[in-house]
This record gives C-alpha cells, sequence and structure tokens, in this order.
C-alpha cells in the first residue's frame, strides 16, 4: 500500500460511518413521519391511520374527521373544534331505526348515492343504461399527497367511480371539498344530482341557520332562522348565482353563539350557475349537501366521460359569526382572489352610469373625467351606453364596437386624457347578452338559448346568448381580446342583467341538452381566464344588476364586484353588513352617488354618503358637474383619509361592533393586518329624545397599545390624543353623534 492509499483509508472509514449514521438518521426520521407521526402529531394537516381506515383534517380551529365502515362505506365521524387523531377510532354504521329508518340512512355517509335505504338527501343520483337507478358507494382506494387527498369510491355493481378530493388550508380552518364522477362502464351513465359535498354537523345540537337573500336594490339581507326537522333549501334554478340567495351558509348554535363567541359551521361553493344548498335535519342528522342544482340537470357521460363538481368550501370556528366572516375574507384575500395572496389595494373610482346613465359622448365623459380627478381619483369608468346604437337598453347590446357618433376619434382621446390626467381607464361591457333590436341579433338570432319554435322571454329588453356553445363562446372572447388589445383599458366592468329563461340548446344533440347548465358556465369562466392570461394587467369588476353574480367561482377571476344598484347610503349599511358575513370588504365597491338617490328619495348629507362607502372599496358615481366647491372640497378630503385608511379596510380584519339591524347606531371597526393601525366607522340613522349614542367598546386590541386618534370632520382630519387599548376597549369612547344621517371615523394608529 503507498503512503496515498494508506491516507486515504481512514477518511474512507470515516465517510463510510458518516454514511451509515445518514442512513440511520433518515431511517428514524421516515418511521417517525409515517408510522408515529400520524398518530400523534396533529399538526400535521392529513392524516391517514392505515389500520382503522381512518382520515384526520386538520385546519385552523377544526377537525374533520371521517372512515370506512365495516360495510365500506364513507362514514363521517367528526367535525367541530380541534382534538387529537388519536382520539378518534374506526368508523362503524349506526343502527337502524325500527325497519323504517334502515342503517344506510341513519349512518352519515360521506357521499352518499341515492340508492340501497338512502332517504336522506343523496350527493349522487344516476341511470345507466340498463335502466337501474341503484348507486351504492364502496371505497376502494385513497391518493394522500400533503394537504390533498383523494378518495375513490365506487358503485357495488357498476364501474361507476366518484373521486372525492378534499384539500385542507391549514392555517384558515378551511376545507375544500369537491367530486369527479367517471363513468368506466361500457355505456352510457345520466346523472341526475351531483353534488360537491355532503357536511355533516354533530347530532345533538339545536342549531339556528343564517343565509342571506334579496332582489334587486334588496341584495344582501341576512336571515336567520331555526333549524326544524325537515328539508330547507335555499338555491338558484335561474342559470346564475342569483339574489335570491347566495350560496354562502354559516349554521351555529342557539344558546352558545354571538358575534364572538361559539361555534360556527360555514360553507361556501364556489359556482357560477344554478346551485342548491339543501340543510337538512332528520331525527338524529344535520346535513348540508351543495353542488349543482339538480333541478332540471341531466348530465350524460359517456364511457370513460367524468363531470367534475365546482369547490364546496367550508369551515368551523368557535370564535362566533364575527371570526367566521373573518376566516372567510383571508380566504378570499390569500386563496381566491386574482393577485392572492396580495390581492392589488383597490383604486378609487369613478364611475359615470348614474350621472349619465346612457348619454355618454366623448366631451361629457372628459369633463367628469377632469373633475374626477382633481379629487384624487385612481380609475375612470365609462358604463354603458358609449357602443352600437345604445342609446337606451333597447338597442345594442352584442355591437361591441365604437359609437362614432359619441365618439368621433374612437375611444383612444378620451383613454389618453384620463391617463394624462393621472387615472387608468375602465369601460363597461354585457358580453353574455344581446338585445333582439342589434346587429348581432340580426346574424345569428340561433346564438341565444331557446326552445325551438317556441317565444324568447326578454328581461330588460334582451335575451342570453348560449355561451354553451363553443361558436358563440369564440365569438365572445374574440371580440373583449380586440376591445382590449385596441384600446388602454385597466378594468372591464363585467355585466349581466338578467336571468335565463327558455334554457333551451336546439342544435345539442338531445340528450346532452341539459349539459346547458354546466357548459356555460364552464365556457363562461374560459373566456375569462384566456382574456386574463393574454392581458394580464386587465382587472375585472363583476357585475349582474348589482350583487346577483358573486359567489366563489367568480371571485377567482373578478378583481371587485358590485353588489347593488342600490347606492343609498342608508339602505348600504344593511346591504354592506349582509356582505361581509360572506364577502371581504376588498372587493366590496360602494360608490358615493347624488340624492336625493334614485331608489328611496332619500337625502343623505355627503358626509355621511362618504363614510358609507369607505366601509368597502371606495368609489364615486355622482354627477360632478353639479358638486357645488364645497361638495368638492368635502369629497377630495374624504378622499384623501380613505386612502391613509383604505389597506386597513380592504384588507385587515373587521369586526361588527354593532349591527345596522338591530340599532339605529351602528359601527364597524377594521384591524390591519400588521395590528398598527385601526379604523372605526359609526353611522347615528336618526337622534331621538335628544339620546347621546351608547358608549363603544371596540374589541381585540392589546390592552398595553398606545393608540394616536384621528377623526375625520367634513373638512379636517382632528388629532384628538392618544388613547390605550384598554381604554378603547374596556372604559369605550363617547362618539359625538347626534340629528339625522350623522357619521364619523377614527382613524388610530398604533404608537407603542
Ligand atoms: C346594471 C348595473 C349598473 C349599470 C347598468 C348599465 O344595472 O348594475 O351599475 O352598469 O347596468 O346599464
Amino acid at each position: 500500500m503507498d503512503a496515498n492509499e494508506s491516507e486515504l483509508r481512514p477518511q474512507a472509514v470515516s465517510g463510510k460511518l458518516r454514511l451509515r449514521a445518514v442512513v440511520t438518521f433518515l431511517l428514524v426520521l421516515i418511521f417517525v413521519s409515517c408510522v408515529l407521526s400520524p398518530l400523534t402529531n396533529a399538526a400535521t394537516p392529513i392524516t391517514f391511520d392505515e389500520k382503522q381506515r381512518l382520515w384526520v383534517l386538520q385546519s385552523g380551529e377544526a377537525t374533520y374527521a371521517f372512515g370506512v365502515n365495516e360495510r365500506g362505506e364513507l362514514q363521517h365521524l367528526y367535525w367541530g373544534k380541534r382534538i387529537g387523531a388519536q382520539d378518534l377510532t374506526k368508523a362503524h354504521s349506526l343502527p337502524e331505526w325500527a325497519s323504517f329508518d334502515l342503517s344506510t340512512t341513519t349512518t352519515p355517509q360521506e357521499y352518499p348515492g341515492w340508492g340501497a335505504g338512502l332517504y336522506v338527501e343523496p350527493a349522487l343520483k344516476a341511470t345507466f343504461a340498463n335502466g337501474n337507478r341503484d348507486v351504492v358507494l364502496y371505497y376502494v382506494d385513497q391518493k394522500l399527497e400533503a394537504n390533498n387527498l383523494e378518495i375513490t369510491l365506487k358503485d357495488e355493481i357498476s364501474a361507476l367511480f366518484v373521486h372525492l378530493h378534499y384539500r385542507v388550508y391549514p392555517d384558515s380552518g378551511i376545507l375544500e371539498r369537491s367530486a369527479q364522477i367517471e363513468n368506466r362502464t361500457s355505456e352510457e351513465v345520466t346523472l341526475e344530482s351531483a353534488q360537491s359535498a355532503s357536511w355533516t354537523l354533530p347530532r345533538d345540537g339545536s342549531y339556528r341557520l343564517h343565509y342571506l337573500t334579496g332582489r334587486w336594490a334588496g341584495e344582501w339581507q341576512l336571515q336567520t332562522e331555526t333549524l326544524q326537522i325537515g328539508k330547507r333549501v335555499i338555491e338558484s334554478r335561474r342559470g346564475s348565482t342569483g339574489n335570491e340567495a347566495n350560496p354562502w351558509f354559516a349554521i351555529d348554535e342557539t344558546d352558545k353563539t354571538d358575534e364572538t363567541h361559539g361555534p360556527v359551521w360555514f360553507g361556501q361553493l364556489g359556482w357560477s350557475g344554478s346551485w342548491r344548498f339543501t340543510i337538512e335535519r332528520t331525527s338524529d342528522q344535520y346535513r348540508v349537501t351543495g353542488g349543482f342544482n339538480p333541478f332540471d340537470f341531466g348530465y350524460r357521460l359517456s364511457p370513460g366521460e367524468s363531470l367534475q363538481t365546482p369547490p364546496f368550501y367550508a369551515g368551523f370556528t368557535d370564535g362566533g359569526l364575527g371570526e367566521a366572516s373573518r376566516i372567510l375574507h383571508r380566504y378570499q384575500l390569500e386563496q381566491i382572489l386574482p393577485g392572492s395572496p396580495h390581492p392589488r389595494i383597490r383604486p378609487v373610482l369613478y364611475n359615470s352610469w348614474e350621472a349619465t346613465e346612457f348619454s355618454v359622448d366623448e366631451a361629457g365623459q372628459m369633463a367628469l373625467a377632469e373633475k374626477a380627478a382633481r379629487l384624487g381619483v385612481e380609475r375612470f369608468v365609462v358604463d354603458d351606453g358609449w357602443f352600437g346604437e345604445r342609446n337606451n337598453d333597447h338597442a345594442g347590446l352584442g355591437d361591441w364596437y365604437v359609437n362614432s357618433r359619441k365618439f368621433p376619434r374612437g375611444l383612444k382621446s378620451l383613454i389618453d386624457r384620463v391617463h394624462q390626467l393621472g387615472m387608468d381607464f375602465g369601460l363597461w361591457v354585457e358580453p353574455e347578452m344581446v338585445n333582439p333590436d342589434s346587429d348581432l341579433y340580426r346574424r345569428h338570432p340561433d346564438w341565444v338559448m331557446n326552445f325551438r319554435g317556441r317565444p324568447r322571454t326578454e328581461g330588460r329588453n334582451q335575451l342570453v346568448l348560449n355561451l354553451a356553445r363553443d361558436d358563440v363562446k369564440e365569438y365572445i372572447f374574440s371580440g373583449l381580446d380586440r376591445l382590449v388589445t385596441e384600446n388602454d383599458i385597466g378594468l372591464l366592468k363585467w355585466d349581466y342583467n338578467r336571468n335565463w329563461s327558455e334554457p333551451g340548446w336546439p342544435e345539442a344533440p338531445f340528450a346532452d341538452q341539459k349539459k346547458i347548465w354546466v357548459r356555460y358556465v364552464q365556457n363562461l369562466y374560459d373566456i375569462i381566464d384566456r382574456l386574463r392570461s393574454k392581458h394580464p394587467r386587465l382587472e375585472i369588476e363583476g357585475c349582474s344588476g348589482g350583487g346577483a353574480r358573486v359567489d366563489l367561482g367568480m371571485l377567482r377571476r373578478v378583481d371587485q364586484v358590485w353588489p347593488s344598484d342600490n347606492t343609498d347610503a342608508l339602505d348600504r349599511l344593511t346591504i354592506q353588513y349582509g356582505f361581509t358575513q360572506a364577502y371581504s370588504p376588498h372587493v366590496m365597491m360602494a360608490w358615493v352617488t347624488d340624492v336625493p338617490n334614485g331608489i328611496n328619495d332619500r337625502v343623505t348629507p355627503l358626509r355621511f354618503r362618504f363614510l358609507v362607502a369607505m366601509t368597502g372599496s371606495l368609489g364615486v358615481g355622482g354627477n360632478l358637474n353639479k358638486w357645488s366647491d364645497d361638495e368638492i372640497a368635502v369629497a377630495s378630503k374624504m378622499i384623501s383619509f380613505y386612502k391613509q385608511i383604505r389597506a386597513t379596510v380592504q384588507d385587515g380584519n373587521l369586526v361588527r361592533l354593532v349591527s345596522p339591524i338591530e340599532s339605529e347606531f351602528s359601527a364597524i371597526q377594521y384591524v390591519s393586518q400588521d395590528s398598527q393601525q385601526v379604523v372605526v366607522f359609526a353611522f347615528l340613522h336618526s337622534q331621538q329624545f335628544g339620546r347621546s349614542v351608547p358608549l363603544l367598546y371596540l374589541q381585540g386590541l392589546p390592552e398595553d397599545a398606545m393608540y394616536s386618534v384621528t377623526t375625520i370632520d367634513n373638512r379636517s382630519e382632528e388629532h384628538t390624543g392618544k388613547l390605550s387599548g384598554a381604554y378603547l376597549m374596556h372604559h369605550g369612547i363617547q362618539l359625538r353623534l347626534g340629528g339625522d344621517y350623522d357619521a364619523t371615523a377614527m382613524k388610530l394608529d398604533r404608537v407603542q
């Protein structure tokens, strides 16, 4: 052996030892993480105990668990406050109740097919080519990767498969579920109900259901009722999300939960078409089943085809209804909105609709733009009326070219002027609709949804284009693409002003015509997704005559939404109170418009109108040509104050201090994400008997923090000293509000 070799050998030996140590360490690590940790580590988002065939999903404050029972069904086990995986044991079916409620119906399944003896709401109902209508789903296998779990179920006889997707968002408390139904048989299967998920609540509660209803100009009304035995259905059969009800629910415990405390189970669907939630209480179960609306549903799956349901997001908190809303807001900001986890702060917007309606032209819009820029507005939006022969709502929809009488030089000179004034430019479109009085309809009367030979019902003098057709989809995409390519447009306000009627698709094979309910929405999403990826700077405002199409499917694709055509500031207090139960103030556009307001003829002071709008994403929609110098001065001050607080309002934590539904006095608090700023708004509808408003107690502040307080008045910002967190929460603040429609806002900046 030469010297070099002997010098090398000890190193080689120690290298081998090191290798062995590393391998041993890795083996221990693998053992701990694969074998021990699923049983012991509560921080792991999803654990699978193979022996017990048990899954435990941990997210935020919540634990969700299910397992395979002795029959092979996927059985729900637990949804509530966090417990450890080791606290749960193998699923075992529940006994029947006499010979009437068989065990198949008393046992809560994660995703029940309609078959065997099932009387609760099924998640899946199908008809097979051979006449069979019985679906009984049994567990086949699972795939677990980090926060994603896929469980495969199969019908006991046929090769109809269901893939259940679970995704855990570990910090948020949110769990996302959806189902993919796959036909591996050799014949057609028609799905008559395909739900995204069934959620089971603990069986021994006394529950209240909260949900949102409304209609045009009166959206987002919060309803609360005790859950009685039976089924409570909230739904849309309108083709889109609708404003009659919104796909959001919160269920709490009657005697335990309020705004700040107690258990709440809540959920939201990510779908912009017809949907349904069945909230069901039987003698021994509470369940919420939701997904595609089964009404007039019929989705034919050829062999090898599958259908993906929309995502259904749900969560649990023990922190009351306020915390349930905050969890959803944060989740939308971090996971759903374009630009998440840091969606762009909303610019202050001007919109011409209430000022000029259809009478838009270059000179008039330029005059408004000059004035808007002086106020501090950052985005100027031209609403309806700029295209085709659109002089009222009887004509023009479908003809997306610039009206050359109103804009002889095209839109370019207006857009250039808007840019020179330091604002970006927005434009209104309603791409899914057509007026019979339009060039498009004259060319393609077959492009609207219709039943052959039957009348086509108009709403606002318009018909709905059948986006399920790929040629219609391509036409809409290329028209919008051209519009955005030829003009420097920062925002499209995407409107949708009626519900469906005669939802026929005569060109499709008879057995596929009902797919219109699904295909339309998929194609709508496809248009928006392609447009956004081709024009990455483009933003979109979702609008449907106000708030008739707000849901998490849309919010994945639009940066902001228009909650209501009702801009009366007093009505807006309750509309926005309802809206923010479910959706973040970041997306909630709110304009300051003129008085008397067109909806109620109500006159409210400009400060009141501004402060109500400043609790969301601020816009101005009044006719600035008519505003006095005094009003312009108030508006400028308010907008500059808003810019100091908007990050807190849009992206902070919202705390509902006093509800506008319960009293004539209401108040809201926002805390910035970094806890450095707190903003408080308070509103008084009408003072009576000279009574002063009650002391206002803030919530959730560090006791020893000191805040410098600034109050906004009509003209000035007044520094009113320093206050501690303890004082603000325990002593409370006496606001000087009096008379009718008074309002105030305070900015509290943390100084220590
Ligand atoms: C709908 C919208 C309004 C406005 C008009 C224009 O009603 O909600 O904001 O854009 O259409 O026609």
